[in-house]
């Protein structure tokens, strides 16, 4: 007998976590993104550095998808991918991104929009070289976004650079490596009650200084 589909259009909650007040918000926005990152981290929520990166190749269809951010600056958000992914080749035809994190724990949203740089190959060395070694080998291993036969070419190729690599240094894919979002906008965003949510925009004008607009839920 089939389940009975749920309506899923009687799903309703209420935001009642927080609000939001711009006298409380720092200037910037990458501070402002810093101070909710920490309050995330201590409170333990589930996978705080998974944000989805949407990117559009010349194409201008968008695709996204979840990675994980690996480290924040003065500049920007950085993370770590193949650069022949889908994701790479997009970004090198259209580096205009967009990533979103959503903390349901605390009910908030942040946006950002920027320009995705490769970072410098020193960084990549250092982050991949601090990675375990098995996912060093998994990197060397995945020619991520191509299509294959099967698991099982993945499997004998991972047990013969293993092989290979025994008891050496893996050396970092030159196709492997990291980004740095240099945003644009940021947008904060807290749920609030009767879905009058609190949301704020930060943008940078022709001085590089931004500014704090609130916006219509
Ligand atoms: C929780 C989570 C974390 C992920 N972290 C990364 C990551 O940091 N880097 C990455 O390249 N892919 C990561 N992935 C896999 C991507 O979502 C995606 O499948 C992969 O990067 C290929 O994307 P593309 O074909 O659009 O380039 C993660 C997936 C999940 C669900």
């Amino acid at each position: 007998m089939m389940n009975q589909k749920i309506n899923l259009s009687e799903i309703r909650n209420e935001y009642l976590k927080g609000d939001l007040n711009e006298k409380e918000m720092h200037h910037d926005p990458i501070v402002q993104f810093g101070r909710w990152m920490d309050e995330v981290l201590r409170m333990g929520v589930h996978e705080p550095t998974a944000m989805l990166l949407a990117t559009a190749g010349r194409n201008l269809q968008p695709t996204s998808r979840v990675v994980l951010l690996k480290d924040y600056d003065s500049e920007g958000f950085i993370f770590f991918t193949n650069y022949e992914s889908t994701k790479g080749k997009q970004i090198a035809e259209n580096p205009f991104v967009s990533a979103t994190f959503f903390w349901k724990e605390v009910e908030r949203q942040v946006h950002i929009h920027g320009k995705a740089v490769p970072v410098e190959s020193s960084l990549s060395d250092e982050y991949f070289h601090a990675r375990p070694y098995e996912s060093r080998l998994g990197a060397l291993v995945s020619a991520q976004s191509r299509k294959i036969s099967d698991r099982k070419e993945l499997e004998t190729k991972f047990e013969e650079l293993s092989r290979i690599f025994r008891n050496q240094k893996i050396p970092r894919p030159k196709n492997w490596g990291g980004y740095k979002i240099f945003p644009d906008s940021v947008e904060f965003w807290q749920g609030r009650s009767n879905r009058l949510h609190d949301r704020f925009l930060y943008e940078t004008d022709e001085f590089q200084t931004w500014k704090i607009s609130r916006l219509s839920p």
